[in-house]
């Protein structure tokens, strides 16, 4: 494995352990993990890969293998290092296991992976559920995969600083093989949905870093927020976008200030568009499936207003392709990624009118992944509803 030979050239052993999380594409849920509502994402045969064993001391000695770089801290006070900005998500995790009680010792290490970077396939999220994966293997922690989610999240919200939803590193860590994972926000009760069928989940790369994202994924936070606010002036008892229904919309709806309104459909539609995909996926009717992604790109574009050109593009002429049952944009949005649902026998031909059409219209070029569901880092075999 080729994580176990750059950690034995680096370091001049062999490691003791060694640990790997996935990245994930979101087949349908957008923008409704933070407001505690459902999601649909699988893990994908993408993954970041940690080797390293145990040191005498409190030292932590870890190299990046796609940085070509490294960095030396101590347990004993984990700070933020602003000079190696990959450096935090591992330094995060460290932290929060240490404050929840686990006792960590030093280490030698290494990771390193092929989960494509700022393309929306979460590989931020992968190299926190690793390192929580790696710690707990290392020192044989009791650490639960849900505690080991809480934990990596933290990293991500309070360490690095981004206010991300819990799909992310819920989904590196307990994905399954050939199936999607069906997750309730709120209470975090969660089923594995079988991907049956003669479909590949093609993810398709912008290419457009998500310059946007971070600033406008804040300004959504807070608006779907003021929309709570606004619903529980008007007398309802609701504690966040989960709670509303389409028939508030309809009758309340009005009274909601016009942006927020917007946001607020997008996020009460698309909670009900993920129930309706499991029951279909469930089902076996994956035409309607992708009928459903369709929908979802369309509420994301219109009125949420976190698509973007490229983005849009890459759906059009990904719907105009046969053998093409839904498409739509996956992660946060304003860049990254599409996902798309297509018949094996046509991933190919949809490989290439991808990459010429997106040529062809924009002049620019698009990575084509054809992805395969895969286990999490620290998969369960069973669900929780
Ligand atoms: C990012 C966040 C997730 C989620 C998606 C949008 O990927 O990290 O928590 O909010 O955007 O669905």
């Amino acid at each position: 494995m080729v994580i176990e030979a750059s950690f034995q050239e680096i370091f001049g052993s062999a490691p003791e352990v060694t640990a790997r999380a996935p990245g994930r594409v979101n087949l349908i849920g957008e923008h409704t993990d933070y407001n505690n509502g459902y999601v649909l994402p699988a893990a994908i045969d993408r993954f970041v890969y940690f080797a390293g064993r145990k040191r005498a001391d409190r030292t932590v000695r870890a190299h990046s293998l796609d940085f070509a770089a490294a960095v030396e801290f101590s347990l004993d006070s984990i700070e933020r290092d602003p000079s190696h900005p990959w450096s935090n998500y591992l330094r995060g995790v460290s932290k929060y296991l240490e404050e929840s009680g686990h006792r960590l010792s030093g280490a030698d290490l290494v990771f390193g992976g092929d989960v494509p970077r700022e393309a929306g396939l979460s590989s931020s999220a992968a190299v926190e559920v690793a390192a929580a994966a790696f710690w707990k293997k290392l020192l044989d922690l009791s650490l639960g995969a849900v505690e080991a989610v809480r934990l990596s999240r933290r990293a991500e919200n309070e360490f690095v600083g981004v206010p991300s939803g819990i799909m992310d590193q819920f989904i590196s860590a307990l994905g399954r093989e050939h199936h999607a994972l069906f997750l309730d926000c709120r209470n975090l009760n969660f089923r594995h949905v079988p991907l049956e069928g003669d479909v590949k989940i093609v993810v398709c790369n912008s290419g457009v870093k998500r310059a946007l994202a971070h600033s406008e994924y804040e300004v959504r936070v807070v608006q779907c927020r003021e929309a709570v606010e606004q619903f529980r002036k008007m007398g309802m008892e609701v504690e966040t976008l989960r709670d509303v229904k389409m028939g508030d919309l309809i009758m309340r709806g009005r009274n909601l200030d016009k942006l927020l309104l917007k946001r607020a459909s997008h996020v009460v539609t698309e909670n009900d568009r993920v129930r309706e995909a499991v029951k279909v996926l469930e089902k076996g009717d994956l035409k309607y499936f992708g009928k459903l992604m369709n929908d979802s790109h369309k509420s994301l574009r219109d009125d949420y207003e976190v698509s973007c050109q490229e983005l849009d593009v890459l759906v059009e002429i990904a719907q105009r392709q046969p053998g093409v049952l839904g498409a739509r944009m996956t992660g946060a949005g304003f860049g990254g990624c599409t996902v798309n649902l297509v018949q094996r026998e046509a991933a190919d031909a949809f490989r290439h009118a991808i990459q010429e059409g997106y040529r062809e219209a924009l002049g620019l070029d698009a990575q084509v992944y054809v992805c395969e569901a895969s286990d999490g880092a620290l998969a369960s075999p069973t669900g929780t509803m």
